[in-house]
């Protein structure tokens, strides 16, 4: 059986940038915490604390020690909270969500009204929304942005997840609102490269494993994203959810993996694919 694995599979730049930075602040020991989980990637979650890297909701009852800042970033008054307290702050905000926050902050203090493009509950959007100093209303699509007052000026961002589709039809949605707009396209690509190379392996193939995070939002897009051309596509997590009878008639199997899956994950289940094909041909 081939196993083909898709080359974007696994880590983003900001994932990747994030992990490192919290292992190496581990490595240094003393008290060190995550504000929120790390990356979605109970995994390497695990792994940090295992090496006592503690995860919190929130910094009550904290006075000192090193807080590692996660890579959707975190509201400015956690931020501010953490600054007051003194502790030893290790930003590992992706720089392309920081450039969002930025945005908003700059768009707000020169008197626009801010959109911000994206899911309302997600973390890195509640971060975003955070650096405004005046009004912010999150719209999911062209249609909630159809609901919008009239506002004098409006600034816009996204998501860095969102699709571009998706902007478009807000800004244009927008400009019926105000008279005058800025827009920062704050999208980043990762995620669309790593959905279009899934979906062309998806119909190469005849069965489709995704690896990552079943709390994983992108993991879970990439997974639906291919199931639609290959059914006989498995979401996992680790190599254990691996099933012998899913390979049964199959000779070609693609494999591919979510922003927040490291590669030593992936390695597992290539590998352990592998053996239960040994297995099958005795
Ligand atoms: Fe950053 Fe894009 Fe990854 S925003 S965290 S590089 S998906």
């Amino acid at each position: 059986m081939e196993i083909v694995l898709a080359k974007r599979a696994g880590f983003c730049f900001g994932v990747k940038r994030a992990t490192q930075m919290a292992f190496e602040a581990a490595d240094k020991g003393g008290l060190t915490y995550t504000l929120g989980p790390i990356i979605h990637s109970p995994q390497v979650v695990q792994r940090l604390e295992e090496l006592g890297v503690k995860v919190l909701k929130g910094l009550d009852g904290i006075s000192e020690g090193t807080v590692i800042i996660r890579s959707h970033g975190v509201t400015s008054d956690e931020l501010q909270e953490a600054v007051q307290k003194q502790l030893e702050i290790v930003d590992a905000t992706c720089p392309f969500v920081k450039k969002a926050q930025e945005h908003v902050k700059s768009l707000s203090l020169a008197g626009y009204d801010l959109v911000v493009v994206g899911d309302a509950d997600h973390p890195e959007v509640q971060g975003i929304v955070s650096f405004a100093n005046g009004n912010v209303f999150v719209v999911g699509s062209g249609e909630e942005a159809s609901t919008l007052p009239k506002m004098k000026k409006i600034g816009i961002v996204a998501q860095t997840t969102q699709s571009f589709e998706n902007l478009q039809n807000v800004v244009l949605e927008c400009l019926l609102k105000a008279g005058e707009i800025r827009v920062f396209n704050t999208i980043c690509d990762a995620t669309a490269v790593r959905q279009e190379e899934a979906k062309a392996l998806a119909g190469q193939v005849n069965c489709m494993i995704v690896i990552g995070g079943y709390n994983s939002a992108n993991t879970k897009r990439l997974a639906e994203v291919c199931k639609e051309l290959q059914p006989k596509t498995y979401h996992i997590e680790t190599a254990q959810d691996l099933d012998s009878a899913w390979f049964a008639d199959v000779n070609r199997v693609g494999v591919t993996a979510g922003a927040s899956t490291p590669k030593w994950l992936i390695d597992e289940v290539i590998e352990r694919i592998k053996k239960l094909d040994n297995e099958k041909n005795g």
